[in-house]
């Protein structure tokens, strides 16, 4: 008889954007209904680029309530010293910087323009390791939007690790088999997140019969062959590729217009959404590892000691939530799923 129940060590969630002020509620407790910790994304407006600011945003994060724990992240500038990086270790509460290309995607103008002149604060980073989370595209605009993670592999990401061999590096949010394969062929210094929605779709979903505004993120959807190469390194079990949702709040109108916000709102649904796709796969067996002990073993932190439940139950994802007096579309949105988490 199939299994009607599934429970798991509590998974956590390591790569999520709460955004700040009044979504805040919404966005932390849709998060803590299933994660333990969150590894918190800091673009905000502006950027969160010092230990200081971390530690402010965390304060607002925590005053929600929500018991979601929030390890925090710098957001790595041209400017971020050797200092600031020590800091932010010193503070125990930063657990990762995060590279944005300049450029690359949603508030990242501030990012850093020539990996070279971050040397000094991955260094630092190298020296007292404290990982490096990486957006993976080059900005080059005469680089094919679909060819942006493979020619920053190529360009970027080889000569920084090997120039910084024991840099504990993740590459965040990965869509392609030349990604997929970096992270395979490197030491356990290196580890990647995979979302759901590159998981479930590719950009066919995206684009065959309309154009869908909800599926859009980056790096974005590529095609058929580069899903499956996701599939497949989730199916190996290989433990360097763990759960990161890259949750990405957008309110509709931002997402439905002429020039529409990149992320998919997954937070409410993520982990029902990732059980699906790994049933799917015939790899339930694979789930709690994938989303509950790969990623504590990268950032060195112990399993979470509570569980969660999922029921077999067919229910629907709603088609809309309220986003403080706003309205957002979740990932899945009128979908049916097979999952459903226990209150
Ligand atoms: O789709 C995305 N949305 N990708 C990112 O890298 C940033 C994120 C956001 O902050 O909206
Ligand atoms: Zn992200």
């Amino acid at each position: 008889m199939t299994a009607q129940t599934l429970t798991l060590i509590q998974p956590d969630d390591w790569h999520l954007h709460l955004r700040d002020g009044a979504v805040l509620g919404r966005t932390t407790k849709d998060s803590a209904r299933q994660f333990g910790r969150a590894i918190i994304m800091p673009n905000l407006t502006p950027p969160i680029t010092n230990t200081t600011m971390a530690m402010d945003y965390k304060s607002r994060i925590d005053a929600q309530g929500s018991g979601l724990e929030a390890l925090m992240t710098l957001y790595l500038t041209d400017n971020t010293t050797a200092t600031d990086i020590r800091n932010a270790h010193d503070s125990g509460i930063v657990s990762g910087v995060k590279l944005y290309p300049a450029g690359a995607t949603t508030n990242s103008t501030a990012g850093v323009t020539a990996i070279n002149k971050a040397y000094k604060a991955i260094a630092t980073m190298e020296e007292l390791g404290l990982p490096l989370l990486v957006h993976g595209e080059t900005t080059h605009t005469d680089v094919d939007i679909f060819d942006r993670e493979k020619v920053f592999i190529d360009t970027q990401l080889a000569p920084l690790v090997s120039h910084f061999p024991k840099l504990r590096l993740v590459v965040e949010h990965i869509t392609t088999k030349e990604a997929v394969e970096f992270v395979q062929q490197s030491n356990a210094n290196i580890g990647a997140t995979i979302t759901p929605q590159h998981l479930m779709y590719n950009r066919n979903h995206m684009l065959v019969g309309g154009i869908k505004p909800h599926l859009y993120c980056l790096p974005v959807l590529k095609r058929n062959t580069h899903q499956q190469a996701l599939q497949d390194a989730v199916v190996s079990g290989d433990d360097s590729f763990f759960l990161g949702t890259d949750s990405a709040p957008h309110a509709q109108g931002a997402k439905e217009s002429a020039c529409g916000c990149a992320g998919c709102y997954s937070a409410p649904v993520a982990i029902e959404l990732y059980a699906q796709t790994f049933e799917q796969l015939g790899i339930l067996d694979k789930l709690e590892a994938f989303a509950s002990r790969n990623g504590p073993k990268f950032y060195r932190l112990p399993v979470n000691s509570k569980t969660i439940t999922l029921i077999r139950q067919d229910w629907q994802v709603p088609t809309s939530l309220n986003y403080a007096g706003d309205t957002i579309i979740p990932l899945g949105a009128g979908e049916t799923l097979h999952w459903k988490l226990q209150d």
